[in-house]
């Protein structure tokens, strides 16, 4: 691969903007089969739930290797609607990580169940499973029912190791898949998202709950629905956060083509690595000093590049130097979230979460997603080799 690419030009030699993600160029050549399929909702005038839904959540569940896949209304309620059919709830505590979207931990609070932190793997960005372990171990170890790794920017948490703690501490696994499509579904239930910008998308708000336990999705169904299995006689006080017909319907479009399009994300990573090797901007991490620490892709374990994330010691000077040449960027996440103003209730300061800390700091998002085309590659590379230089 790495002989492959072409050095990199001079910053902004194309002279084009790059944007952080163009959904336009996915949507062209799919128009036709999209419009087609929320016609046929239309037709049939069935908004909620439906055929759409449930042939999407066969196939997509068939697609993971899972036994059921529950369609709903997002990955938040997903991750809530996971923890609730577990039967996580009040009295019972969450062990999840401090460095990911904001409602890895407010599905905990939703749930009414405590969330305790525990830091992450600088290396990966992913919750540490021997943080985790320290806190088994410790005074609140007692009260943890289930620990929530999240697949942060598309790579699978350290499943062996977490599966291990599972069966050796006899506590649950609720994976916040969110941003995994296809390397999720691994613990006893697990929770995706379809938001516009992730790797299989919607066109709106959409999730899905996933388990090969038949209790679990059948109180998964049953929760989703205002706690009904007989319509109008609720046996639990659930929500109402089903999947809706056009979400379904475009949903089962786009599940024929994710497998090219993460296969495409993975050319776009090492395309990026070897312009970043060729710059002469790498370094080895966790930490960088000077230059760029690349992502840690772990051996034999999935990664499906929903991020390219580089850190970098002036991140933010480097994120205005390219948003000054029009090149995207984003920075998940700036703040960790023991240091949220929400979540100042969870009784931590800053300091207690080092590693977080510090990648909130440095991590820099690039643009990344299947149709970006390899000169605004080498534009991105080039306007970072400039500013480094
Ligand atoms: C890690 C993580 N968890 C949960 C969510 C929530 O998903 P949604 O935005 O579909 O509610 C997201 C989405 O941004 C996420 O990235």
């Amino acid at each position: 691969m790495q002989d492959s690419v072409n050095p990199p030009r001079t910053a902004g030699a194309t002279g084009q903007p790059v944007p952080m993600l163009d959904l336009k160029r996915q949507y062209q050549p799919l128009q036709q089969e999209l419009l087609e399929a929320v016609g046929q909702v239309l037709q049939k005038q069935q908004f909620i739930l439906g055929e759409p839904v449930a042939a999407f959540e066969r196939e997509a569940a068939g697609q993971l290797g899972v036994a059921h896949g529950i369609g709903c209304s997002s990955g938040t309620d997903a991750l809530w609607l996971a923890l609730a059919a577990a039967g996580i709830g009040s009295g019972e505590t969450v062990v999840t990580t401090p460095f990911s979207f904001f409602a890895s931990v407010s599905c905990i609070l939703r749930a009414g169940a405590k969330a305790v932190l525990a830091d992450i793997d600088p290396a990966t960005f992913n919750l540490s499973p021997s943080a985790v372990e320290a806190v088994l171990d410790g005074p609140e170890g007692k009260a943890v029912h289930a620990v929530l790794p999240v697949h942060l920017y598309g790579q699978c948490a350290d499943w062996t190791a977490f599966s291990r703690l599972g069966q050796e501490r006899g506590v649950k696994l609720v994976e916040d898949a969110a941003q995994a499509w296809e390397a999720g579904a691994l613990g006893d239930i697990a929770a995706f998202s379809f938001y516009p910008t992730k790797n299989l998308s919607a066109a709106g708000d959409a999730g899905m709950v996933t388990t090969n336990s038949d209790e679990l999705a059948e109180r998964a169904r049953m929760l989703r629905q205002h706690g009904m299995r007989r319509r109008y006689y609720h046996d639990e006080v659930g929500w109402n956060t089903r999947m809706d017909g056009f979400q379904g319907a475009i949903l089962g479009v786009k599940l024929k083509y994710i497998d090219g399009w993460n296969n495409a994300r993975r050319t776009v990573a090492k395309r990026y690595a070897a312009l970043f090797h060729a710059a002469g901007l790498v370094e080895v991490g966790p930490y960088p000093a000077r230059g760029v620490v690349l992502p840690h892709e772990v051996p034999g374990s999935h990664h499906v590049w929903h991020q390219y994330v580089i850190r970098t010691p002036r991140r933010d000077q480097l994120r205005e130097f390219l948003s000054e040449r029009k090149i995207g960027s984003e920075i998940y996440y700036p703040v960790p979230l023991h240091m949220q103003d929400a979540l100042k209730c969870l009784g931590y300061a800053e300091g207690s979460f080092p590693e977080s800390e510090r990648a909130a700091r440095e991590v820099l998002a690039l643009p990344i997603y299947p149709e970006i085309r390899e000169d605004e590659q080498e534009t991105v590379v080039s306007a970072i080799a400039e500013f480094l230089s």
